[in-house]
């Protein structure tokens, strides 16, 4: 027999182990081909969520839980991201004092559901708030800075962010003395709900039902972290490294 040579050994050489191999472990291999087959293929190239700049090199794997809650905060991230990967419902709320990490696990989540070959929505609060008042009119995270000339109106921002699966909004918090925070919001968790989006939100304010109402806020998982800024002590290593 020709010796063709291929990844797993010669045809002879495989058709002499097949041989040896009960039945079950034919399956077993079978599987273990095929698994791997699926894996090899590329991702779904999907659009790269809109992550602005200082987090744009964040991951999970570089949070380092100081404090028991914010291990349970990043127990909590993975665990939403293993959910919304399988394509369940999941809402999770993020709340806590300035610097403890929030920001850093929310687009950490970006980037980990990207590199899965998920599509996600990714904004502050502050600039959507301002798209879902006026309209969409520059692309203010693009790779020149430059304007990419798009303009939505509010309605079509609305049915952007209502048509993904995976919405991640950082920085909820009061934006103007008006009720669209609270409107915009406390719909979209209903929504969420509703439909088995996977959300993610973080805010410095809590209780977070005084900003989206109790309704709402019951929808989401609340974990609050506590711990001290790890801003200023990511300012210092910056410092000392330039
Ligand atoms: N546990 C941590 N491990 C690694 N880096 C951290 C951790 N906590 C905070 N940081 C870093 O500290 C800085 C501030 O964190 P981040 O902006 O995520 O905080 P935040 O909770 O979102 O704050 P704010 O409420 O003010 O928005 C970031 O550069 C972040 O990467
Ligand atoms: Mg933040």
């Amino acid at each position: 027999m020709e010796q063709v040579k291929i990844e797993h050994g010669t045809l002879r050489e495989i058709m002499e182990r097949a041989q040896r191999m009960s039945h079950e472990e034919i399956l077993a291999e079978r599987e273990r081909l095929a698994r791997e087959l699926r894996e090899s293929q590329p991702r779904p190239t999907v659009p790269a969520p809109r992550i602005p700049r200082k987090f744009t090199g964040r991951r999970l794997t570089d949070y380092v839980p100081r404090t028991p809650s914010q291990k349970v905060a990043l127990e909590a991230v993975r665990r939403f991201c293993d959910l919304a990967a399988k394509g369940q419902g999941v809402m999770l709320a993020l709340i806590g004092p300035e610097g403890t990490g929030k920001s850093h696990l929310l687009y950490g989540a970006a980037h980990e559901l990207y590199r899965r070959g998920l599509r996600v929505y990714a904004r502050p609060w502050y600039l959507l708030a301002d798209e879902l008042r006026y309209g969409r009119h520059v692309e203010p995270y693009g790779a020149d800075g430059e304007s990419d000339a798009v303009h939505l109106e509010p309605w079509q921002v609305r049915a952007e962010l209502w048509r993904h699966r995976i919405v991640l909004i950082d920085e909820v918090e009061w934006t103007a003395g008006t009720d669209l925070d609270y409107r915009e919001l406390k719909k979209f968790a209903c929504h969420a709900y509703d439909n088995e989006l996977a959300v993610m939100i973080t805010t410095n304010w809590n209780p977070l039902r005084d900003i989206i109402g109790a309704a709402a806020a019951d929808r989401f998982t609340e974990i609050v972290i506590a711990g001290p800024s790890g801003r200023k002590a990511r300012q210092h290593q910056e410092h000392e490294a330039a």
